[in-house]
């Protein structure tokens, strides 16, 4: 039957009861009229499906599955067929287990390293956050598996989650806190996207009709449903009203009535109830339509193999002074850290998942010779243990290189709550400085969902970044240390030196419940890059064990309209002697900019590709509008200033390796309202509206040039620079004082009225 059809069958009570959870995890069914109920779980990065005991804190246990890498680990791979691995594995799980949705991805911005959430969202940029998530939806949906985007939108903080108040001006919004939700919705076509707990510029965002309604639908095309975060429900009505379908976990039937309520008193249309119904019923039944019958065994012995085949590919090297990487068989390598034994590879809340199995990095190397073990810290505690230490210490020195495996431990960054700075454990931190001055031959492994300050790392030969890998975490360092996996990671956001150099800095967590996003479109290197100011490691950061040379540059075209296209090619050779993958990332840098700041350069292209020891790739990229632009408040749009931009190949967000240039020229002319306050520069833009003006102000002009000439002032007090600044900056209303009466409140009026008739 149509879906229309069935609606048109439903009592009002019926329709309101659909639009919240039956329980924490299902939606509601209507017998007479075939409706079945369907499961959600969490996400992101595996498959927490609770049997009976349910919560949304992660707390009581769910069934044994596979922990795949957080986001924080797969974005660093730079890969889109690596998260699409990623998914369609979750995917798969989720049909065994008759699960029709995954709540995930989670892509807010990582606004700054203290949000306790970092582990599971994506990035500090939002093309690589969006086309990450793309690949990831498209993973899970070629299951016929729906996804659920979260937390949507401006939910960067965890501290006050549920009553925060994000306030972000329009351009800031548009160009860094929406756009991986965009490609979420307009790339990955996701089947639900979850509403997050926070306001949005005073709105609670389950009742902002702006952001549920105008923008996800209206100008993204999201055809699916919103269901709110746990609990994030306020005002039901509002909800429904903004197109907010599916509250979750349903509130035992008390905003079912006031749904109810409020049509019977004519405060809401019933057609707005009968398009959420419609919207959730559509959803839900192209899941059913070809979901199993039965839940069925999966094999969770390839999925705990695919998680560390993919965790090697989201390390990042991040030093390797020496070449002390990779290890060579046959070497004494002492291993170090209680990380090493019981790994940290995975972030506490609604994401846990309960892992069939975890390989450490000592289970993963068992077989290898030559290797001892000390545990050198406790994980839970920031107290060095003298002996534990002591016994670290004896183990470096008498082994050839040492592999600490450090990091953050749960208490550190969860769910719930914000770091409150950004150091590891001071436990820690003692033990790198001993065991290195011991050895000098050490590699840190770290584990941790955000940045961490390294103050030691100019004294180590070696870091890397392992992120939060999933539960085949050993694995993967095994086959990165070792060399059998050639790293390729690269740093999906800025590792600063300090939290104090931070963007966000002074006003990250807000005020009461206030959080100004202040720092604007200066987030991540957007910042540190139009600053100049010094980081432990940029954005986009990673070492590999072979060396890439770039060369032949080249742009289809030399100038082109904002309404073409921009092809750009790069060539890519392998020069050292093992095979290995590079992220070929392409910014656009605009040069010279007077609408609006804007940042150094911004990423808008990057692709990973396997070389073979001398091989030579040509990476291609297309280049569009979006490429160029930023988002006009004059207009609520995108737009290109004409001029000149450079296309950037870099090895980093700070390291530019080829560029060449394009002028790029804006098909748009951004409107000018003229008022009396509008100044003669501004005029001058609009050729139209600069010749009706022109003739009113030489008249003012030669008024003050007559009085100026007259006391004899000209030429001393007035340079032709200030005349000029004088001219460019004076707005329209000075030509009542400068004309000597010519210009009187009335023509001025007329002016601006016949200059607002022309273009
Ligand atoms: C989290 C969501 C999660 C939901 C269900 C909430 O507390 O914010 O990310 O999907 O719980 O567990």
């Amino acid at each position: 039957m149509d879906t229309k059809e069935l609606v048109a069958r439903m009592s009002l009570e019926e329709k309101a009861s659909l639009l919240s959870g039956a329980d924490f995890w299902h939606t509601k069914a209507v017998e007479r009229l075939g409706i079945r109920p369907v499961m959600v779980s969490d996400g992101p990065h595996g498959l927490r499906k609770q049997d009976d005991k349910a919560d949304h804190l992660g707390v009581n246990e769910s069934i044994k599955a596979v922990c795949f890498p957080a986001a924080c680990a797969s974005t660093a791979s730079f890969d889109r067929s690596l998260v699409r691995q990623i998914g369609e594995a979750i995917g798969e799980e989720c049909r065994h287990e008759q699960v029709a949705i995954n709540l995930g991805p989670a892509i807010n911005i990582k606004r700054s390293p203290l949000c306790g959430r970092n582990f599971e969202y994506m990035s500090e940029d939002p093309y690589l956050a969006g086309e990450m998530a793309a690949d990831m939806i498209r993973g899970i949906q070629s299951k016929n598996i729906g996804t659920s985007v979260k937390h949507f939108a401006a939910n960067d903080q965890e501290h006050r989650r549920m009553s925060s108040d994000s306030v972000v001006d329009e351009r800031t919004l548009r160009e860094i806190y929406l756009p991986a939700f965009e490609a979420a919705a307009k790339k990955g076509k996701a089947w639900t996207f979850m509403c997050s707990y926070n306001s949005l510029n005073g709105t609670y965002v389950n009742e902002n009709k702006w952001l549920l309604t105008d923008v996800l639908r209206g100008e993204w095309g999201f055809d699916g449903y919103v269901m709110s975060d746990w609990g994030a429900v306020s005002d039901r009505v509002k909800g429904v009203k903004a197109g907010m379908d599916l509250e979750m976990p349903g509130s035992g039937g008390v905003n079912d009535a006031e749904i109810v309520k409020a049509v019977r008193e004519g405060r809401l249309d019933e057609k707005d109830v009968d398009l959420c119904v419609e919207r959730i019923l559509i959803v839900n039944q192209r899941y059913l339509d070809h979901a199993d019958p039965e839940t069925t065994p999966w094999d969770r012995e390839a999925d705990h193999e695919l998680a560390g085949k993919l965790a090697a590919d989201c390390m990042v090297l991040l030093k390797n002074e020496g070449n002390i990487l990779p290890l060579k068989d046959g070497e004494k390598i002492a291993i170090i850290g209680e990380f090493a034994k019981k790994p940290r590879f995975q972030g506490g809340g609604s994401s846990h998942i309960n892992c069939f199995r975890v390989t450490g990095l000592l289970d993963a190397v068992a077989d290898k010779a030559g290797i001892t073990y000390a545990q050198g810290y406790t994980a839970g505690s920031e107290e060095t243990d003298e002996a534990l230490q002591a016994e670290a210490v004896a183990a470096a020195r008498a082994a050839d290189k040492v592999i600490v495996v450090a990091g953050l431990p749960d208490s550190f960054e969860s769910e719930g709550y914000d770091r409150s700075h950004m150091r590891m454990p001071a436990n820690q931190n003692a033990l790198i400085e001993a065991v290195t001055a011991a050895n000098p031959h050490t590699v840190i492994l770290l584990y941790n969902g955000s940045p961490v300050e390294m103050p030691w790392a100019d004294r180590v030969q070696g870091i890397i970044e392992g992120y939060l890998a999933g539960q085949n975490v050993g694995a993967a360092n095994r086959a990165v240390l070792w060399g059998e996996v050639n790293p390729s990671g690269r740093l999906p956001e800025t590792f600063p030196m300090r939290l104090e150099d931070t963007p966000c800095w002074l006003s990250y967590g807000g005020e009461g419940n206030t959080a100004v996003y202040s720092e604007g479109i200066f987030v991540g290197y957007r910042y540190y890059g139009k600053k100049r100011m010094p980081v432990r490691f940029p954005f986009g950061y990673g070492l590999s064990y072979t060396s890439f040379e770039y060369g032949n540059l080249m742009l289809s075209s030399g100038s082109i309209r904002d309404t073409d296209t921009l092809k750009v090619s790069v060539d890519v050779t392998n020069t050292g002697s093992v095979a290995g993958k590079e992220v070929v990332q392409l910014y656009v840098s605009d040069r010279e900019s007077e609408e609006v700041f804007r940042p150094v350069r911004e990423l808008k292209g990057f692709e990973k590709i396997s070389l073979a020891p001398g091989e030579t790739k040509t990476v291609s990229f297309v280049l569009d509008k979006r490429s160029f632009a930023y988002w006009s408040t004059a207009v609520h749009g995108w737009h290109v200033e004409t001029g000149v931009f450079d296309v950037q190949i870099c090895r980093n967000a700070e390291e530019v390796i080829l560029s060449a240039p394009v002028t790029v020229e804006s098909t748009e002319i951004l409107p000018l309202t003229v008022t009396e306050k509008t100044i003669m520069m501004d005029i001058e833009k609009y050729p139209a509206k600069a010749a009706v003006v022109r003739q009113a102000v030489k008249t003012a002009m030669g008024t003050i040039g007559a009085d100026a000439e007259k006391s004899g002032a000209a030429g001393e007090a007035i340079t032709e620079d200030m005349g000029e600044a004088m001219m460019k900056y004076m707005p329209l209303r000075s030509l009542i004082s400068f004309s000597g009466g010519q210009v009187t409140h009335e023509t001025l009026a007329e002016l601006i009225d016949k200059m607002n008739r022309v273009k």
